[in-house]
């Protein structure tokens, strides 16, 4: 007789096995799946907002062109990240759609206004740096697709935290009015940084079962734990203050211990009441309105093409 789907399916899961597009998996895995990689591929894209109001505005050419390829970069985890979730059975348009309705959730941080080349800085060594802590993780994720597409994104990440961290050290290294918009830009984009790793786990409406399917490797807290520790030295190396006043080591945890984030501020900006909500969303339905005619030019490409190799064949 053969394994009960589910019992396959967990054996696998348990062995360290990736599942892969055409495997089963159970409804419940997949859907899961489509929301987590989903909103991903929408926080790359809609992050590509914040940087790029300041790609016209870079102080030095080497600036601009360094955040010109970050931003790009961005723009092709999107797409890596859109093509993993399609393999679930899900279309592009769908996915679209759902983020430009506002069903579909963003990273809350991309909300937040970026009113300083400091803020760009900051972005990329406190965003880009949970963004590693998070993704690193992922890489050993379960499901195939999505475990493939974090390990060369990685990659590139690492560039991203490094830029931003360089960036943040000039400026704080700089005339006192630039130190003072670097730490300005700490005290503003520290605690949304946090943020992104979710609500603390008991809170955390996904977390046990993605934990049990291995879709998550690590809870929200630990690493935000991981972030808050790696963050001390380099608030203390840049010579700045911490935005957190609770900061404090623990010998006996050998953790920092910290305070709390503002819960409520989280699920205001996530409800939609963040600063650049609305503009953020009314931006990407322009740019893809925008952006129709090429689609439509691929898909007759396509289609031509597609009907002279059925000839052919
Ligand atoms: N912003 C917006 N929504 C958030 C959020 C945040 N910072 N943190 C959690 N949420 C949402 C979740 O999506 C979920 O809502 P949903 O059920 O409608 O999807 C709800 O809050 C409860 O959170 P959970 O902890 O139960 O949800 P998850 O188990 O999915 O954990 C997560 C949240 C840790 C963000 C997880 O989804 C995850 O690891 N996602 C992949 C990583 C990711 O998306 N990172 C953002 C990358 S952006 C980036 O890298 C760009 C940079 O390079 C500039």
């Amino acid at each position: 007789m053969s394994q009960p789907h589910e019992e396959r399916f967990m054996q696998k899961i348990d062995a360290e096995e990736k599942i892969e597009p055409k495997d089963w998996m159970p409804a419940a895995y997949r859907k899961n799946l489509i929301r987590q990689i989903s909103q991903h591929a929408h926080s790359e894209v809609i992050g590509m907002q914040p940087e790029g109001n300041w790609i016209t505005r870079a102080p030095s050419l080497r600036r601009k062109a360094v955040l010109l390829a970050k931003v790009q970069d961005e723009g092709g985890h999107g797409l890596y990240l859109y093509s993993a979730t399609e393999t679930l059975g899900i279309t592009r348009d769908e996915l679209i759609e759902a983020l430009q309705s506002g069903t579909a959730k963003y990273a809350s941080i991309f909300n937040y206004p970026t009113q300083t080349w400091a803020d760009v800085a900051a972005i990329g060594w406190l965003v880009d740096g949970a963004a590693i802590c998070n993704q690193v993780s992922l890489q050993r994720t379960s499901y195939g697709p999505y475990s493939r597409a974090m390990i060369r994104i990685c990659k590139e990440e690492s560039f991203h935290q490094r830029q931003g961290y360089e960036a943040m050290l000039a400026m704080a290294r700089g005339s006192a009015e630039q130190k003072q918009m670097a730490q300005d830009a700490l005290n503003r984009f520290y605690w949304p940084a946090l943020m992104m790793f979710g609500p603390h786990d008991a809170e955390s409406a996904h977390s046990a079962q993605s934990m049990t399917w291995k879709i998550k490797r690590e809870t929200n807290d630990d690493l935000r734990q991981k972030f808050i520790d790696q963050t001390v030295p380099q608030i203390e190396f840049l010579g700045l203050d911490h935005p957190d006043p609770e900061i404090q080591w623990n010998e006996e945890r050998r953790h920092y211990d910290h305070g709390e984030i503002d819960w409520e501020e989280f699920y205001n900006v996530i409800k939609g009441n963040g600063h650049a909500n609305r503009q953020r969303l009314s931006h990407h339905i322009h740019a893809h309105e925008e952006g129709q005619w090429v689609r439509d030019a691929v898909n007759a490409y396509n289609k031509k093409h597609k009907a002279a190799r059925n000839k052919a064949a």
